[in-house]
């Protein structure tokens, strides 16, 4: 007899309710896809994620699965788990397949209420119905063929509505991802060694993560090259006086994701211009966390953000003229050139997938600027909302060779200072926490158990540990 564990973020009883409230908000019976995994070659596949929005309902993770949720409901339920037909050579090569008992007890349904594929064409016979399909061939080729319409914001604004709230569960499974993120930065952190390969600190920082039965939350940036915002490539040497750039998460397995930033100096010691900057991007990082409070506008806590680090740019003689009138004019985009941060759950940036109807209040939309158009988020917080906090500076040669950008700040930059930042790799500096919005005793940072003062960063990196472990024998 198999034994099988399928991992689940919640209680039955949980996903049970979360089904009936969407039902209630819906008029036409909806269809949510997990999807397949991709496959390289027919024995080869890529890594399988079930999407988001079927693991929300309490769909287990097994692949070419969907939610059929009915307005109308089935028995006392409004979802219907249909699971694939079983192929009866899979069982050969990766085992038996859960049973439908054990399907139906995590998810929260009657054993009746778990189908086969057959059965989602006949419910829907002749009804018209909608899809939430994530982007994966086969999901996009069932739901043609079952003539489904994708669904558009009638069924998006009820769902955003629900996960833009994490209950308790989620939030401990916020937690638990935070909780190995924190350690894999510090095993990170520890193997920083210079003239050795960003490889092996993202390798460190992976074990940690496989070790816990965590996967990525996406692909971890560990790079020297910190003035490219997502560079995943780990192909650079480490030298003395870089900064190393560590933008990583956990994904627990129930799929709920974490996201840190730290930088750190290679050497184990930052230069006095690199510790001048960092502590602008931390006070910039804690004024805006800070804010983090219900009824806050998250776009203000971005301006917030972008104000401190004009401050700090005055300070540091890298802009001239007052603050906040240089954050007005929106100068400090060409240093802390995208958003504070995003909301953060089942997804990194959660609920990307809908598009900006989940990160955007009604009626509000992006700035069009450059900087403020990749703002991720602008919605009034709430509590229980989970978002990150990220400001950060950089000097990114691709921004200063832009006249369209540059020419109109050329009265209050201190290009001088600036080339010669671009000249030394200054690269950038990016610190990010992912946060909790509460009602009480204000926001509970998941990943505050991370240090974040240079000082303690630095520290880590000269740990002993890391001299030990190579050098066994020194
Ligand atoms: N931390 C990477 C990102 O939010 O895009
Ligand atoms: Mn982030």
């Amino acid at each position: 007899m198999t034994e099988h564990i399928l991992d689940m973020a919640a209680p039955p009883d949980v996903y049970r309710q979360r089904r009936a409230r969407l039902a209630s908000h819906l008029v036409r019976p909806l269809v949510i896809f997990a999807g397949r995994t991709r496959t390289r070659n027919p024995a080869n596949d890529y890594p399988f994620r079930a999407a988001s929005t079927y693991l929300y309902f309490g769909g287990p993770p097994i692949q070419g699965a969907a939610w059929l949720i009915q307005p109308d409901g089935h028995g006392d339920d409004a979802g219907i788990l249909i699971r694939p037909q079983a192929d009866p050579d899979d069982a050969l090569w990766m085992g038996e397949p859960p049973p439908d008992e054990l399907l139906a007890s995590v998810a929260g349904l009657d054993r009746s209420a778990v189908a086969g594929p057959d059965q989602l064409h006949q419910a829907l016979a002749g009804r018209s119905a909608t899809s939430i399909c994530p982007p994966c061939p086969s999901a996009m080729q069932w739901a043609a063929s079952l003539g489904l319409e994708p669904a558009g914001p009638e069924e998006f604004l009820p769902i955003i509505d629900m996960r833009l709230i994490k209950d308790r569960h989620e939030l401990e499974a916020m937690r638990r991802a935070a909780e190995v993120s924190v350690i894999a930065h510090q095993v990170a952190m520890m193997n920083t060694v210079p003239h050795e390969p960003e490889a092996l600190v993202a390798a460190c920082f992976r074990s940690v993560l496989d070790a816990n039965q965590c996967a990525p939350s996406f692909s971890p940036i560990v790079t020297v090259r910190g003035a490219i915002l997502h560079c995943t490539a780990y192909n650079n040497i480490m030298k003395p006086g870089h900064l190393l750039l560590i933008d990583g998460g956990a994904e627990e397995p129930g799929g709920y994701a974490c996201d840190i930033t730290r930088v750190c100096p290679v050497s184990g010691e930052f230069t006095p211009i690199q510790k001048h900057i960092y502590q602008i991007v931390l006070r910039a990082e804690r004024a805006a966390v800070a804010e983090c409070v219900p009824g806050r506008r998250y776009r203000d806590v971005h301006d917030l953000a972008a104000r401190v680090i004009c401050e700090g740019l005055v300070q540091a003689e890298l802009l001239r003229g007052d603050a906040q009138e240089l954050a007005d004019r929106r100068a400090h985009a060409l240093f802390f050139p995208h958003g504070v941060g995003h909301l953060i759950g089942l997804d990194v940036h959660d609920m990307e997938d809908y598009g900006d109807i989940a990160g955007y209040s009604d009626g509000r939309r992006r700035r069009p600027g450059f900087g403020d158009k990749f703002l991720r988020l602008d919605r009034d917080l709430k509590a229980g909302m989970t978002v990150t906090i990220e400001p950060g500076i950089y000097f990114v040669p691709a921004v200063w060779q832009r006249d369209d950008l540059v020419k109109p700040f050329a009265d209050c930059v201190n290009r001088p200072a600036v080339d010669a930042l671009l000249r030394d790799n200054f690269g950038g500096i990016r610190l990010e926490d992912t946060v909790h919005v509460t009602n009480t005793g204000g926001p509970e940072v998941l990943t505050k158990t991370l240090p974040i003062e240079a000082d303690a960063v630095a520290s880590i990196v000269r740990a002993q540990d890391k001299w030990e472990i190579r050098e066994p024998h020194g």
